[in-house]
């Protein structure tokens, strides 16, 4: 039987004042309620008619016959934490209970072991490696999409070892399983709402880019009011719980200016100076309470990697741990360009003109036509407004680009050895990879599967770049050192 279910089966007879289960201090309100089988459905029409809103159950465990613990979406968890009290008296009459703080059964649990290692005495590097010392660490990843952070932080040079990711897409899941060999023990797929923080593994750092369509400048900009706006308290949550000593949060610049922020003009050779909105300084005072220094910048992966993919990364050190990201030397780290060669132009990463990828990614004649009109309704022309040029960074990679009606969406005209397309062509998947930053290696969808690949094109327009974040990792665990 579920643990919350046995602690507050007794007190369905009679309503208990003070609840054991807490409030979650910063992460997003949370909560079930424990009701009798034939008063869920009244109770979910009274809380649509409360909250104005369609009401779905996160989740209902029916560990007794009669009675289920409805897993309640934020909001109503929210307004429940605040006494509505429609709702409550409801409860009340119906001898149900409210359990504020109850997450689902905690995804880390469903984690498979990782094998044990042979039974040797710990050599002395995997002692150092152990407390991190020795540069080697342990990190979270949040949100981790296909693993971009991932990437980044376990290249050899920086170090790391991921003990935990949680995504909930299972299209995501399903590429960071195929790339990631560990990911039985690793990765926890389901909502970061019940991610318990009791279950958490030892770690040094958290990582994560919680999602950015509130914020985007893309969406409708709907902020912190936006469910997946409060995401970011979840960072703060597991931060409070696990009380790594560091983290890389990433996001959409958009976030920075949002509710009367600003950024000055883009002037060729000059860094943009952003000064934050309200939005974006309540998020970093939520981090701060967590018991962290914290610092940010807007940083360009086109200094890396021949993509314009401007993102705001905030940075945190636990403030024990002494001046921490005060230290950390943003400026010497833009400066640690790639290979000229790596970070050059789009045509340095292009698929040769008959490879089966590049010939699947050209539009087709009706395709065409319905690209052509997007641009003819903007008053735009598809080969100037909607034209990759091969001999310049590419524009940011977003999740809609493999999408027709999209007008940010730009294709290539021409072939790497500079021979006109046929037709106007996606970008590959693999090119897109590469644009990232990706390895060679990370295995993509082949054309053939044809709903793989669009989902990859989403997930790989919403990830991280990992060279970006190799430097990041690198040089914020100098810092703490
Ligand atoms: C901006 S993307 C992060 C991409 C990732 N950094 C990468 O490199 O691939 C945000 C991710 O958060 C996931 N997500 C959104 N809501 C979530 C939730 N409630 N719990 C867990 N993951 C969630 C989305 O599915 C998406 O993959």
């Amino acid at each position: 039987m579920h643990a919350s279910a046995l602690l507050f089966a007794a007190a369905l007879t009679s309503i208990s004042l003070d609840p054991p289960a807490m409030k979650n201090p910063v992460g997003i309100s949370i909560g079930a309620v424990r009701l009798r089988r034939q008063h869920a459905h009244s109770f979910q029409k009274i809380l649509q008619d409360e909250l104005k809103q369609r009401v779905r159950w996160r989740g209902v465990d029916k560990d007794d016959p009669e009675v289920l613990t409805l897993h309640l979406p934020a909001v109503a968890a929210a307004s429940l934490d605040d006494e509505h009290p429609e709702l409550t008296r409801f409860l009340r009459e119906n001898k149900g209970e409210y359990l504020p703080g109850v997450r689902k059964k905690c995804p880390t649990l469903a984690l498979k072991p990782p094998p044990s290692p042979p039974p040797s005495p710990p050599s002395k590097k995997a002692k150092k490696d152990d407390d991190g010392s020795s540069g080697g660490f342990r990190f979270v990843e949040l949100f981790a999409g296909i693993g971009g952070f991932r990437l980044g932080l376990e290249r050899p040079d920086v170090g790391g070892k991921c003990v935990l990711a949680n995504e909930i897409d299972p299209h995501a899941a399903s590429i960071y399983r195929e790339n990631f060999a560990d990911s039985d023990s690793c990765l926890a797929e389901g909502d970061v709402l019940d991610l318990s923080g009791d279950n958490l593994p030892k770690f040094d750092m958290l990582v994560g880019g919680f999602p950015c369509q509130p914020f985007s400048n893309r969406g409708e900009q709907k902020g912190l009011d936006d469910d997946r706006g409060q995401l970011y308290r979840e960072m703060a949550r597991i931060l409070k719980e696990g009380q790594p000593k560091c983290f890389i949060f990433e996001n959409v610049p958009g976030l920075v200016t949002m509710d009367g922020g600003s950024r000055t003009g883009r002037v060729k050779g000059e860094r943009p100076r952003f000064t934050p909105g309200a939005v974006f300084e309540r998020i970093l005072k939520t981090m701060r309470s967590c018991g962290y220094n914290v610092d940010w910048q807007v940083l360009n992966s086109r200094k890396f990697l021949p993509q314009m993919r401007e993102r705001v990364y905030i940075i945190g050190t636990r403030i024990d741990l002494g001046p921490g990201c005060e230290k950390f030397n943003w400026d010497s780290l833009i400066l640690k360009d790639l290979k000229e060669e790596e970070t050059a132009t789009v045509r340095n990463i292009m698929e040769p003109k008959d490879s089966p990828a590049v010939i699947a990614s050209e539009l087709t004649p009706a395709q065409l036509a319905k690209v052509k009109s997007v641009h003819s309704k903007r008053g735009t022309i598809l080969s100037e407004d909607g034209r990759i040029d091969p001999d310049c960074k590419a524009p940011t990679l977003i999740s809609r680009y493999h999408t027709l009606s999209s007008f940010s969406t730009k294709f290539i005209f021409e072939e790497a050895d500079g021979t006109p397309c046929r037709r106007p062509r996606y970008l590959t998947p693999r090119e897109c990879t590469r644009l990232m930053g990706f390895p060679e290696d990370f295995i993509v969808p082949t054309h053939e599967d044809a709903k793989a690949t669009n989902k990859y094109y989403h997930a790989i327009g919403n990830a991280v770049c990992p060279p970006l974040i190799s430097v990041l990792g690198m040089e914020l665990m100098n810092c703490i050192r």
